[in-house]
């Protein structure tokens, strides 16, 4: 459950103003989806949200926090304790098993050492619903692009995020891959988790609550 209100946020590297003006908020439990031209500054934007990225000018509220008054560090500390970023490509260790991969957030994770067995009980859950139960033992280089995508969400969001932001996340996916992760947003929406994502799949953008476009100039709803 996590609530995001963007107010005339912009951004710009160096002299180069990449947006300016995006109003946006969204509920918890909201999904919505942005679409744009390549380049516009999607990846930028959802960037910022998820806290890899500083604002250069206005505010992001993300639930009790003032987000743009954060450092990087700081950014980091939220991040590892209610957002799951997926990016298109998840990198990976290839030499590691499926299930080593899952863990690597855990390292991070000194918080709950004792819960061990929710942790599993949360990998088994999640690899099957995303059909690579059957893959936990196998080293990552014996998997299929999509099977690869599959374990990268699956160590996205095995701390449980309140917040999803995914970065085209079905952009190199066959249809059948694509089905599986939209029924999984469909079903942790319905939990209460808010999803952001930047998309030009027209199946992605029918599952979504609200879709935006986005320019130069900020967002207008489609
Ligand atoms: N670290 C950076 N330094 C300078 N320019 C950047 C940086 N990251 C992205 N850009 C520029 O910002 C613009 C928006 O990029 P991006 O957010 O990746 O757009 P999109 O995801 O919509 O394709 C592009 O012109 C890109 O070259
Ligand atoms: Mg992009």
């Amino acid at each position: 459950m996590s609530k995001i209100m963007l107010s005339n946020l912009s951004k710009s590297y160096k002299n180069k103003a990449i947006f300016h003006n995006v109003n946006v908020s969204v509920e918890s439990g909201e999904m919505i989806a942005i679409k744009g031209k390549s380049g516009v500054g999607k990846s930028t934007l959802l960037n910022i949200i998820a806290g890899l990225e500083t604002v250069t000018s206005g505010t992001y509220r993300l639930d009790d926090m003032d987000m743009e008054k954060k450092n990087l560090y700081q950014l980091a500390r939220v991040r590892g304790d209610r957002i799951g970023y997926i990016s298109q490509f998840s990198p990976m260790i290839s030499k590691l098993t499926v299930y080593e991969n899952i863990c690597i957030p855990f390292i991070f994770d000194k918080k709950n050492p004792k819960l061990e067995e929710a942790k599993m009980k949360k990998i088994v859950e999640l690899s099957k619903w995303f059909e690579v139960y059957h893959l936990l033992n196998e080293k990552i280089k014996k998997l299929s692009g999509g099977e690869v995508q599959r374990v990268g969400i699956i160590r996205s969001i095995i701390s449980n995020p309140t917040l999803i932001v995914a970065d085209e996340p079905t952009g190199s996916l066959d249809d059948e891959t694509t089905s599986i992760i939209l029924k999984f947003f469909q079903e942790t929406k319905s939990n209460g988790t808010t999803i952001i994502l930047a998309t030009h799949s027209q199946l992605v953008a029918a599952h979504s609550d609200v879709v935006y476009n986005m320019t130069k100039e900020g967002l207008h709803i489609v």
